[in-house]
């Protein structure tokens, strides 16, 4: 998507080798033009699949998904997270190690939001290695619905979770594909290479 990746390219700061901090547009301030033709962008990709609605994560993948199920006319369910959760069986629960804080987290949604009868898609602003995606796609298996596919704001080619997801058989779409953040540089991945 090119416009996310000239906004990247302009307000992007690459923090380390492995780091991008985009807080001017997604992570803390939110750009809402661009978050809505990022809906947009998302609705096309998955369009005709029958999918009835979209799950994320708190906080940072509510602004796009928001507007994919603005686009979409669905609702967006987003799990919780919580460091300490007492045994509640109203909720599907799954644990997401992060990475970047070095911590695990439990994730959580309501049962009675998610049932075999839906068809979700699943949207998260990062994928990095995918321990939040694959923490998604554990609490939608727990409810019996079906995952239509996976659709990323930005991944992070050079890490492993887009290639795991894959893998496994899911349909991944991200709007813009990092091959590398090396020497302070953001690179994107060809959309030849794509
Ligand atoms: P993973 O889920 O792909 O395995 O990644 P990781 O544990 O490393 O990510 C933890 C948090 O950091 C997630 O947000 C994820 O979206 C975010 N993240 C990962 N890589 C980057 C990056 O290069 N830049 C930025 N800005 N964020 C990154 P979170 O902790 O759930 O926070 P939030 O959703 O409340 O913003
Ligand atoms: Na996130
Ligand atoms: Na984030």
């Amino acid at each position: 998507m090119e416009k996310l990746k000239e906004k990247i390219m302009k307000e992007g700061q690459v923090l380390s080798d492995d780091v991008l901090k985009v807080d001017t547009f997604l992570n803390h301030q939110l750009d809402p033009v661009l978050m809505s033709e990022i809906g947009k962008e998302f609705a096309k990709r998955f369009e005709g699949m029958g999918i009835t609605k979209i799950v994320t994560i708190e906080s940072s993948g509510i602004a796009p998904s928001v507007m994919a199920g603005l686009e979409m006319q669905v609702p967006v369910l987003f799990a919780r997270k919580k460091k300490s959760l007492t045994l509640q069986d109203d909720l599907y629960t799954a644990s997401v190690y992060s990475f970047t804080k070095q911590e695990k987290n439990q994730i959580c949604i309501g049962r009675k939001f998610l049932n075999e009868q839906e068809k979700v898609l699943i949207i998260d602003d990062f994928l990095a290695k995918g321990q939040a995606a694959l923490g998604l796609i554990e609490l939608v298996k727990q409810s019996g619905a079906e995952i239509a596919g996976i659709g990323i704001v930005i991944e992070k080619e050079f890490q492993e979770g887009g290639e795991q997801l894959r893998k496994i058989g899911y349909r991944v779409e991200s709007l813009a594909r990092i091959k590398s953040l090396k020497d302070g540089m953001v690179t994107f991945k060809k959309e030849e290479e794509i």
